[in-house]
């Protein structure tokens, strides 16, 4: 018989092998009695299942209208929920749909926010071109980045997110060794940040798009402000979207997502682009699927236009309150005793960042997540893949409060410190 030979990959496909997800997925799988404080999923018991039933039976109850609900849609989108996004988003900015200033050309709907990450990726990025990064960032950009083999570089991030003097200094430092013409995004989770939970600081959303226009030199430079956290507000300080301060709309992509506050089932974001980008994303999303899943565009238009959205994202936030608050309470209870231990309090989304003293590294391989997971049954995310790699640091846990009930955030957290005490004491 011979040989079948081995399939030639494609470098693109082997650069999209960072295997990060896959392997947190089946350690779940393998280790089913753990607690996970790893994953990123939304709470169960808040799912939309009433006003999901009650809003796709009234869709597909029209036979007319069900026909065109299960039909294509469009690539950028069904104009229902286009036209829907225009209240929704004035409603976010504090203004009107006539005062925002766009019509719903400027929006692209996508299947998840993931999808138009992975666009920007796809229409600015050659190989070896450049996206500045937090440190640390959310972890699937990264992976999304180095599948197009762009070069993430990481910008200084403290408790009010990317430091714009660190991001001219980058700018300067990489324009000196030539490479400011290989620079095309500064990408930033704006509110309340997967992993770290910090919003970036008013004063610095304003500075940051103002650098952005000052070191548009060869060519435009581009921020991505991924927003999907937006609506996950529990207390603090209500921040202006980056994207209003962009007056000219020209160097603002702006995304967000319905699967944190809805569901991420229906797998809907959306995004506001510039002009010149209109184009392109329209063309690699043709390619890629000609348009996101029209039935479920048409479910959020209809849940949109229901007025019961507002009610389910307070019922969603009440949740989270309570778990976020369940996280740090047994974080002061569990964690305040161990030497070097910090934790930042998020105002909104679904992690806590714990950082812990640099002795105690923390990723996969380390002697603290085999203890966690082996012996203590608990699980957490490695901070180390939240950092680009020129400016990895091993010493941080992303903890999620996201899918776990109060009693049981609880539990994990006890058992968490409990495996760092046994690390720590062996040091
Ligand atoms: C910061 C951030 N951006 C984007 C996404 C993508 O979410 P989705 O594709 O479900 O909209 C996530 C998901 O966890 C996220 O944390």
């Amino acid at each position: 018989m011979t040989a079948i030979p081995g399939l030639q990959l494609s470098n693109r496909s082997q650069r999209a092998s960072r295997g990060a997800i896959s392997f947190l997925m089946q350690q779940g799988v393998e280790n089913p009695g753990v607690l996970s404080l790893a994953a990123g999923l939304v709470d169960p018991s808040t799912l939309p299942v009433e006003l999901a039933q009650q809003q796709l039976t009234e869709l597909l109850g029209d036979d007319s209208r069900a026909r065109e609900c299960l039909q294509y849609g469009t690539t950028p989108g069904s104009e229902h929920l286009r036209q829907e996004m225009l209240p929704f988003f004035a409603t976010l900015e504090k203004t009107t749909s006539e005062e925002l200033g766009l019509s719903s050309d400027d929006i692209v709907l996508t299947t998840g926010s993931q999808q138009l990450l992975a666009l920007t990726c796809d229409a600015l990025f050659d190989p070896g071109d450049i996206c500045l990064v937090a440190a640390p960032t959310y972890f699937v950009f990264l992976g999304a980045l180095e599948a197009v083999g762009a070069r993430a570089i990481s910008v200084k991030t403290d408790g009010d997110g990317m430091c714009p003097e660190a991001l001219n200094e980058t700018l300067a430092d990489l324009e000196q060794k030539g490479e400011l013409g290989r620079v095309k995004l500064i990408y930033l989770v704006s509110y309340y940040e997967n992993p770290s939970g910090v919003s970036l600081a008013t004063d610095r959303r304003k500075r940051i798009v103002e650098l952005a226009k000052e070191w548009s030199k060869s060519h435009r430079l581009m921020i991505l402000e991924d927003a999907a956290y937006r609506e996950l507000q529990y207390d603090g300080e209500v921040y202006p979207s980056i994207w209003s301060f962009d007056a000219d709309r020209q160097h603002v992509i702006y995304t967000q997502t319905f699967s944190k506050s809805f569901s991420p089932g229906v797998r809907v974001g959306f995004g506001i682009l510039p002009e010149e980008l209109k184009k392109p994303f329209s063309d690699l999303k043709g390619n890629d699927d000609f348009g996101s899943a029209h039935l479920n565009q048409r479910l959020m238009a209809n849940v949109l236009l229901s007025g019961q959205y507002g009610e389910h994202v307070n019922q969603v936030k009440d949740s989270y309150t309570a778990k976020r608050d369940a996280m740090l309470a047994a974080a002061d209870k569990y964690f305040s005793d161990i030497e070097g231990v910090t934790w930042e309090h998020p105002h909104g989304g679904l992690y806590v960042w714990m950082s812990l003293p640099e002795n105690i590294p923390t990723g996969f391989d380390s002697r603290l997540f085999e203890e966690a997971v082996q012996r203590h049954n608990v699980m957490y995310v490695p901070g180390e893949l939240c950092f680009a790699a020129d400016a990895v640091e091993r010493n941080h846990m992303r903890l999620s409060y996201g899918m776990l009930p109060p009693d049981r955030i609880d539990e994990g957290m006890r058992s968490l410190a409990d495996a760092i005490r046994v690390i720590a004491s062996q040091i």
